[in-house]
């Protein structure tokens, strides 16, 4: 398909839930990329919308605020403000933060949902719901908790075990309760209106797999097995009392489903920029020549590809989003990111400890950011990156140039003279960044346009080294002028180039090179600097991060950790019956410790080298509090061989020792006889 011409962008980036602060993982996953983006696009000189806000309806919000003893209202209010403030103070240059609890947002939602209504869109269909007599009131699958049939974890919610991760449907939980009165729900049929998806799979088909062929593969792919699963009207209400009213006679007590209105939000947060700004909202979301791109992660893709495109079809007058490049999730230290265990490094508080360090932190999510595949964020990688990139590649180059121009030329930019073939080679390259970058961010590589960023650093360190000018300035102050001349061309560029990713360091750099008035394309000219423009003062533009305060941070997050680990499991029902060939899929053999030692900065870990009659591994096992490491030297053990290895604050383990846990929560071995061999197998 030929390149489209647009005209004016219109760039979302998903609305976080105000039901908590926002994380490292959320900044490297939507808000950073598309921040980077619309700082592109602005640079181009283009005519972008970047839109933004809280999501504040939903039963995660109801719930957060119960288990607060707080109103709905109250915890988006903080929130909200909380979310907005981190944005801010890293740079995401929304042009609009608003909210869906706004009247307006309100207001356009209803209408929307009106107008489909009115087309004949939905369809009205009766179901058996969970419902709780006591209060009253339907139960979202969230408000129903019981046994897992999984596990047997005795808080399962109704749509999920927190524990072993099981995704659940209410009526699969043993002994349900409703969390509202702990009474037992029973099931009342209501009536719901269904968006029917079903009816708009040929136009997804074609939009998503023939239109957009451009997409990212792990977005397409996911829609594609949407699409092969088959599509089922979903239900657009909800039996809440909080949301959007269903605008409709006959839907008292119902609200919109938060992912009709929340896109809408997007909508209607553009509407309320246009009318600040004097500009008209509509050509922001019904003109051809607008390319509408949502940033989202993951988990938001059959929202935005498949759901909100049929519900913007079926009102007809809008556009299609022409992008939705979603990423992947960055992960931890090795470990999911989970608000509710407390393990992320949340964005307000990092701003605590490093003040004035958001642009070190938007280098590394970015060079690090999980676009193809789920990547992990280390403080160890956070201080090489910080202390062998940013500082030794990116700031010594810019600190050197500017430096050596103080100290031979007052300052001032010198000027060129004869080139040399060393000059000319640095001054092709260097005309190849902006092209290069350009078409990396074009095509949504945001790592691979910072890589490119930092290779222009490298350039310049290595045509110092090649040219070393401080060993000149005795003999040859001419030869001098040029190479510091065409170091500064390239600072200069490096710092232009840097404008989306670096916005800090753009500021400081801009007052030292003056280029205000220069953009994006100049960065490649070797005469961007005019000879004889005095040069602002060195500042310092990255600092070294030393090991005790990578080592700090490593040590609260593990603090929290050892706070949070899942609650204890208490009265253990019997596990849901299993077949002879569940049991034998289990490899479990006779074992010997051979080795026992604790985990550094682990109060509850202990590793182990274990002989397992095959090998000699590792197992990793949270017993410390329980068992010394000597008095577990020596011991026959009962181990599981063909656990999925699994890695523990960096270690790797390999299967697991079983344990009995008494009903006071201490550990008793499982040991076989002493006569057992090592590597018997168990069965
Ligand atoms: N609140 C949702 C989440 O955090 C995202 C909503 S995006 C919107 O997963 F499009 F619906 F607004
Ligand atoms: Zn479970």
């Amino acid at each position: 398909m030929a390149e489209k011409k647009f005209n004016r962008y219109t760039i979302t980036a998903a609305l976080p839930y105000a039901n908590g602060p926002v994380h490292i993982g959320h900044l490297a996953g939507v808000y950073l990329p598309a921040d980077i983006y619309v700082r592109y696009l602005r640079a181009m000189g283009k005519d972008v919308a970047f839109i933004g806000g809280s999501d504040e309806h939903g039963v995660a919000i109801t719930l957060k605020a119960k288990k607060e003893g707080k109103t709905p209202q109250q915890i988006v209010d903080h929130y909200h403000e909380l979310i907005k403030k981190s944005f801010i103070s890293f740079g995401i240059s929304f042009d609009i933060y608003s909210r869906t609890s706004s009247l307006k947002h309100h207001e356009t939602a209803s209408e929307y949902f009106h107008e489909l209504h009115k087309k004949g869109v939905f369809e009205e269909i009766e179901s058996q719901q969970f419902y709780d007599e006591k209060a009253d009131q339907f139960l979202a699958d969230r408000y129903i908790k019981g046994t897992c049939p999984t596990c047997s974890y005795v808080e399962a919610y109704g749509d999920q075990c927190e524990y072993c991760g099981s995704t659940l449907s209410p009526s699969e939980l043993i002994n349900p309760k409703s969390m509202l009165s702990g009474d037992v729900p029973i099931m009342k049929a209501t009536k719901h209106w269904y968006f029917p998806l079903n009816k708009y799979e040929n136009f997804l088909r074609e939009y998503i797999l023939r239109d957009h062929k451009e997409w990212k593969s792990n977005v397409s792919g996911q829609c594609k097995s949407w699409l092969d699963g088959g599509l089922r009207a979903r239900p657009m209400t909800r039996d809440l009392n909080w949301g959007i009213k269903v605008p409709i006679k006959g839907a008292m007590g119902k609200v919109l489903y938060v992912w009709f209105d929340a896109p809408i939000g997007y909508i209607s947060a553009t509407q309320e920029w246009a009318t600040e700004k004097g500009k008209n909202w509509e050509d922001y979301w019904k003109k051809d020549d607008t390319k509408l791109v949502h940033f989202i992660g993951k988990d938001n893709i059959v929202f935005h590809c498949i759901i909100f495109p049929s519900i913007l079809k079926a009102e007809g007058s809008y556009i299609l989003p022409d992008n939705v490049p979603a990423n992947e999730f960055l992960n931890l230290e090795g470990n999911k990111i989970s608000t509710s265990r407390n393990w992320a490094v949340w964005l307000h508080q990092y701003l605590t400890d490093f003040p004035d360090k958001q642009d070190v932190l938007r280098y590394v999510l970015t060079a690090n950011a999980p676009e193809t595949k789920d990547n992990d964020f280390t403080w160890k990688d956070f201080q090489t990156r910080n202390n062998s990139e940013l500082v030794a590649i990116y700031g010594n180059f810019v600190n050197r140039a500017v430096v050596l121009t103080h100290k031979f030329f007052e300052g001032k930019v010198p000027e060129q003279q004869e080139l040399q073939k060393v000059d000319e080679d640095a001054l092709r390259a260097l005309s190849f960044f902006p092209d290069r970058i350009s078409d990396a961010l074009e095509g949504f590589k945001f790592r691979e346009a910072l890589n490119h960023l930092i290779d222009l650093a490298r350039l310049g360190n290595k045509y110092l080294a090649e040219t070393q000018p401080w060993k000149l300035i005795k003999t040859d102050s001419e030869r001098v002028a040029t190479i510091l001349n065409i170091s500064l061309q390239m600072a200069t560029s490096l710092g232009l180039l840097s404008k989306p990713f670096l916005p800090n360091t753009y500021k400081k750099l801009s007052k030292i090179f003056k280029f205000e008035e220069m953009n994006w394309r100049d960065a490649g000219c070797s005469d961007n600097l005019k000879k004889g423009v005095l040069l602002g003062p060195a500042v310092l533009l990255f600092e070294k991060i030393e090991d005790n305060v990578i080592e700090a941070q490593i040590k609260k997050l593990m603090d929290t950790k050892e706070e949070n680990v899942a609650p204890a499991v208490k009265i253990i029902p019997v596990k849901k019956e299993i077949n002879y060939d569940d049991f034998m899929k289990m490899d479990l053999r006779v074992g010997e410790i051979l080795t026992a030692e604790s985990v550094p900065k682990s109060n509850k870990l202990l590793k182990f080298i274990v002989d397992t009659g095959l090998d000699r591994r590792t197992i990793v096992s949270g017993v410390a509090k329980h068992f010394s490491p000597q008095e577990m030297v020596g011991k026959k053990v009962t181990v599981l061989l063909n656990l999925a290895s699994r890695k523990i604050m960096g270690i790797t383990s390999e299967g697991m020792i079983l344990f009995a846990e008494n009903e006071d929560g201490s550990l008793k071995f499982v040991a076989p006889d002493a006569t057992a061999i090592n590597g018997a197998e168990i069965s």
